[in-house]
């Protein structure tokens, strides 16, 4: 089977409702990015940046996969798939897609402030209440926080990434700006003969000696032009 990875930002998520950050109406011109997704936002006003992120969780429980998703996941039967994804949001697995490296965390999850990356303090918050209080302590006893890279903080997931991108006969990236980096800089780990594409509506800025494919559609509408005229799937 072929190795295929999906490189996929907030444009994926798009269709299914949940607003992408640097397009105009994004996340980021609503609210000053510094102040609720930075570890020195987080220090200087723990209570609002675990608001905001309380908020976020509510509205990802009243959104579903959109069709993107599912056919990204879809192409588990013929392929050897890994979602490499900046999204927070779990519609990659709720599509299906079995195996996906989050690299900027999950919201449902939830850690310590001390130690963010100690696996024994990370905690899925439920679904029926998702929500985290001030008070509210982790294993290690520190306040409990959103389980979310922010900015300031290292990137433990980049490394099996850049394996997986390593390995990866054809790159399919999704709906990201490329703006953000250790994740933007991923592609410059693909071999000499993956073949790299790009489903985004918008033009992005990106390295033009990779020979990269655009087609220039939203996430569900680009996945089916890729399926249809690019990476043939038998299992239809
Ligand atoms: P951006 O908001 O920077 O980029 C979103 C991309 O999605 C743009 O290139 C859009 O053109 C594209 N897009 C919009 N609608 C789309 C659709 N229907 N289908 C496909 N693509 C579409 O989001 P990211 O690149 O994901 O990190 O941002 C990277 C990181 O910056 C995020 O993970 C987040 C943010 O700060 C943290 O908060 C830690």
């Amino acid at each position: 089977m072929k190795k295929l990875v999906f490189l996929t930002g907030a444009g994926m998520s798009a269709e299914s409702g949940i607003s992408t950050f640097r397009d105009s109406g994004g996340l980021w011109e609503q609210y000053p990015v510094m102040q609720v997704a930075s570890i020195e936002g987080y220090e200087a006003n723990p209570e609002l940046v675990i608001n905001f992120y309380n908020d976020r969780r509510k509205q990802l429980l009243d959104v579903k996969p959109c069709e993107g998703h599912r056919l990204v996941a879809s192409m588990e039967k013929d392929y050897d798939v890994t979602v490499v994804t900046q999204n927070v949001d779990n519609l990659h697995e709720k599509a299906g897609s079995s195996k996906v490296i989050h690299l900027h965390g999950e919201l449902m999850k939830a850690t310590s402030s001390i130690n963010p990356n100690d696996s024994r303090c990370i905690v899925t918050l439920p679904e029926d209440n998702p929500v985290i209080r001030m008070g509210q302590k982790a294993a290690d006893g520190s306040q409990l926080r959103p389980f979310i890279v922010w900015f300031g903080e290292s990137v433990p997931m980049i490394e099996p990434a850049i394996e997986e991108v390593m390995k990866a006969d054809i790159v399919v990236v999704i709906g990201t700006s490329l703006n953000v980096y250790p994740a933007a800089g991923l592609l410059s780990y693909v071999s000499r003969d993956c073949k790299i594409y790009l489903i985004d509506p918008a033009d992005v800025r990106y390295d033009r000696s990779l020979g990269i494919t655009h087609i220039k559609k939203g996430a569900s509408e680009g996945m089916k032009e890729l399926i249809a005229e690019h990476i043939p799937v038998r299992h239809e």
